[in-house]
């Protein structure tokens, strides 16, 4: 074997018969698994096996961003036959099949991410050592684009890990730390950045000397579940139980199950056949589609090129942020800015509010410890870097400004003032205000080029979108830096137009809206939200209401009503309830009462105001839905094309993406313009119209879905073309029941 022979690896043997093989994937800033990769690998191993002078063989990465971060999505989306795919999956199994059976020790050292195809890799190397840091992680995202691990996954982590533990991370894409991974019996070995090296070189030694690590034996109990056939039935069963409803729009979840079964109780090769077929069947099926694209389209978000048009625009990275407002938004964006490694100052008007908004930072940085994502030490080096003060002074020398205090214009238009007279002249300025005009804030202000919107979701740790929002006036560069920041904070950035809402409330609000006349008309809530979970909704929108807070919804509903065509008793009904101390679940009771914070039943508010007669609109729904979905998500898909008729946003994917991940609007349905292609853009205009003639003007079909009727138009070029060997699934029906 010719160790200089390989483009993707970089090969090194010492003295002691250790060869390293450091993957390196040229032109690229991961590591990713591609065709070339997989067949180097082939070569690699084969001479490995025929070499009697290595004594061991020690896998690991030449790149800073981690090990490998899975197999090449676009290699995997150009497939083009279920042969193909099939194809690939195997090839990838025997190439796995060969690294687990080299005569001598394999180790994969792992240094961040070690994802999909990386910890496929790893699980077939004898031993694993995994660094102690923030950026490691372990783990099987493949469900989250409508796959399963196809290169022998499925058979590897239970067998390691036992089956109660590895289910989580197969069927949920659970990712471990390096210490969660040690803790697992994922890695051998787990060891602070400091040590790693000299702990990896120990680890290196003791297997050259024939002494292998020792492995945690599990428990009594662990032993009857994982090991007997009526502990695995009792698991297996359980888990398809709990996969039985979402199973039905993300049929992963039961072929991997299925395969995981296969390979514990029909053995590894009937497992790993069931892993490869059930890998080609749902590599073509609309629910992996459309996540596959949902999943590029957050990759085009976070690149600055799709916002920034001018080649020259500043893209500098943000160092220092002042955040204006220690409320629940100010500290939750302080936190973040802070776990990402910023210097943070944090202010408020008085010291009580800054200490308050410093507690709940720390205790978010203890969660995030006890869930292993930082060590004691890190979270501390994150706390030091918020300076809480009452005073503007240290705010001066912040390169992005961010307020979020209070919901009133003159409020916040002081604030810009203050922080236009105290920051430098290039610094940015920033509101995070969920319906007040970004235009209004900059006129306060002698930097109109240097202001913007920066809204974040509530809870910001949790939340992945961030709308940049831009006024007329805000320069290319000012979108370059924010966006940026969006990446720095390890969130993903839509850039849209100002105008109440921006993009992903105010698409969002006749939905809410909907629902609320829907209740005034007498609909029971948990019936209305039960229906849209159905759909695919995380939850429904009344529940969403009650965790927004209601008191803050009818401010929102305020604001946006003048905006409707067709007034109807959502504002009212809201503030009447918000009057009365009904705020949702922060106060026990609003569309449900809350206790010990579990929504119970539907609270029946005293003073129903009237509405129309429940009826449903004549004609079919459309593709297989119920009256009450029906209603709720056309809606939703018509401002949807209205907000791109109006250039809130340029191109369809942004929409599709924002409301995926601002509203967790159905994944597996690929966002609502994509549905809107699924049905038909025609029979979706053609619906809108029939229920117009029942439940009002609303539902008149938007200006953008009555011009694309008639030119026969989609949102998505794509979407007219059959997708090859695709089973006969129709979009609106995969649902559950
Ligand atoms: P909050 O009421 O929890 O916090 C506001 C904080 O601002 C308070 O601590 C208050 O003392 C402080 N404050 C008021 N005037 C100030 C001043 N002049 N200087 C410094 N601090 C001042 O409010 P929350 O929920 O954090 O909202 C803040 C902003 O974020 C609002 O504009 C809101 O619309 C927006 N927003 C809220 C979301 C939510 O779900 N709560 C979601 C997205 C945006």
């Amino acid at each position: 074997m010719n160790d200089h022979d390989f483009r993707n690896f970089k090969i090194t043997r010492d003295s002691q018969g250790v060869l390293t093989a450091a993957f390196d994937l040229p032109g690229r800033s991961v590591n990713v698994f591609d065709e070339s990769v997989i067949s180097e690998l082939h070569r690699l191993v084969e001479g490995l096996a025929a070499d009697p002078t290595v004594r061991l063989v020690v896998f690991t990465s030449a790149k800073p961003t981690g090990f490998i971060a899975g197999a090449d999505i676009r290699g995997i989306q150009a497939l083009q036959t279920r042969e193909e795919a099939e194809l690939v999956s195997s090839l990838g199994q025997q190439l796995f099949e060969k690294i687990e059976h080299l005569p001598m020790p394999t180790l994969a050292v792992v240094r961040g991410v070690c994802l999909g195809g990386g910890l496929e890799f790893a699980l077939a190397c004898r031993f694993r050592a995994a660094c102690d840091d923030s950026r490691t992680r372990l783990g099987f995202p493949e469900v989250e684009l409508g796959l399963l691990p196809g290169w022998g996954g499925t058979q590897r982590l239970p067998q390691l890990i036992g089956l109660a533990a590895a289910l989580p991370m197969i069927l949920e894409g659970r990712k471990l730390s390096a210490r969660k991974a040690l803790g697992a019996g994922l890695v051998d070995l787990a060891s602070p950045p400091e040590t790693f090296d000299a702990d990896v070189a120990r680890l290196v030694a003791d297997l050259l000397a024939g002494r292998a690590p020792a492995r945690r034996t599990p428990g009594v109990l662990a032993r009857c579940r994982d090991q007997t056939r009526l502990g695995q039935w009792f698991v297996l069963n359980f888990v398809r139980q709990k996969i039985a409803g979402p199973g039905k729009s993300y049929p992963a979840l039961p072929a991997a199950l299925d395969a995981v079964q296969r390979g514990l109780w029909a053995g590894r090769a009937a497992g790993l056949a069931a892993e490869h077929q059930a890998f080609a069947r749902l590599l073509f099926t609309p629910t992996c589609r459309n996540l596959i694209e949902l999943f590029f389209a957050r990759e085009r978000a976070r690149s600055s090129a799709s916002w920034v048009k001018t080649a020259a625009a500043e893209s500098r990275p943000v160092e220092r942020v002042a955040v204006i407002g220690a409320g629940v938004m100010g500290a939750g964006i302080a936190q973040l800015a802070a776990f990402q490694g910023l210097q943070v100052v944090l202010k408020d008007v008085q010291q009580e509010f800054v200490a308050a908004g410093m507690q709940r930072i720390r205790e978010q940085l203890e969660e995030s410890t006890a869930r292993g994502q930082l060590t004691a030490a890190e979270a501390a080096a994150r706390l030091a870097a918020i300076t809480p003060c009452t005073d503007w002074s240290a705010v001066a020398a912040a390169d992005v400004a961010i307020e979020a205090v209070v919901e009133q214009e003159s409020v916040k238009c002081d604030v810009f003032r203050e922080l236009d007279q105290r920051l430098p002249p290039g610094a940015v300025l920033t509101s995070n205000t969920s319906a007040l005009s970004i235009q209004h804030l900059a006129e306060a202000t002698g930097r109109p080029d240097r202001t913007a919107g920066l809204h974040f979701f509530n809870p910001v740790h949790r939340m992945q979108l961030v709308e940049v929002v831009r006024t007329a006036a805000t320069s290319e560069d000012t979108i370059g830096i924010l966006v940026g920041l969006v990446r720095q904070l390890g969130k993903t950035p839509v850039v849209v137009a100002d105008s109440p809402g921006f993009l992903v409330n105010r698409i969002l609000f006749p939905y809410l809206d909907e629902a609320v006349r829907m209740v005034c008309e007498g609909a029971a809530a948990d019936a209305i939200d039960r229906e849209i979970r159905r759909f695919g909704m995380p939850m429904g929108p009344l529940e969403l209401l009650d965790q927004v807070g209601l008191d803050v919804a009818a401010h929102v509903a305020r604001s946006l009503a003048p905006l409707s065509n067709d007034p109807g008793p959502t504002p009212e009904r809201l503030a009447a309830m918000a009057a009365r101390g009904w705020l949702g679940r922060k106060s026990g009771c609003g569309f449900y009462h809350y206790a010990n914070g579990h929504r119970g039943k539907p609270a029946v508010f005293p003073a129903t105001p009237g509405g129309a007669p429940r009826v449903a609109a004549p004609g079919a729904a459309l593709a297989g839905l119920s009256p009450t979905s029906e209603r709720l998500v056309l809606l939703f898909i018509n401002e949807a094309a209205r907000c791109l008729g109006e250039q809130i946003v340029e191109e369809p994917w942004v929409i599709d993406l924002a409301m995926v991940l601002g509203t967790g609007f159905a994944p597996f349905r690929g966002g609502p313009l994509r549905c809107a292609d699924a049905w038909g853009v025609a029979a979706v205009a053609d619906r809108l119209e029939q229920l117009r003639q029942t439940w009002g003007a609303r539902f008149a079909p938007s200006a953008t879905l009555q011009t694309m009727r008639e030119a026969g138009l989609h949102f998505f070029a794509a979407s007219a073309e059959p997708l090859p060997n695709a089973p006969v699934e129709i979009a609106g029906r995969v649902g559950p029941p």
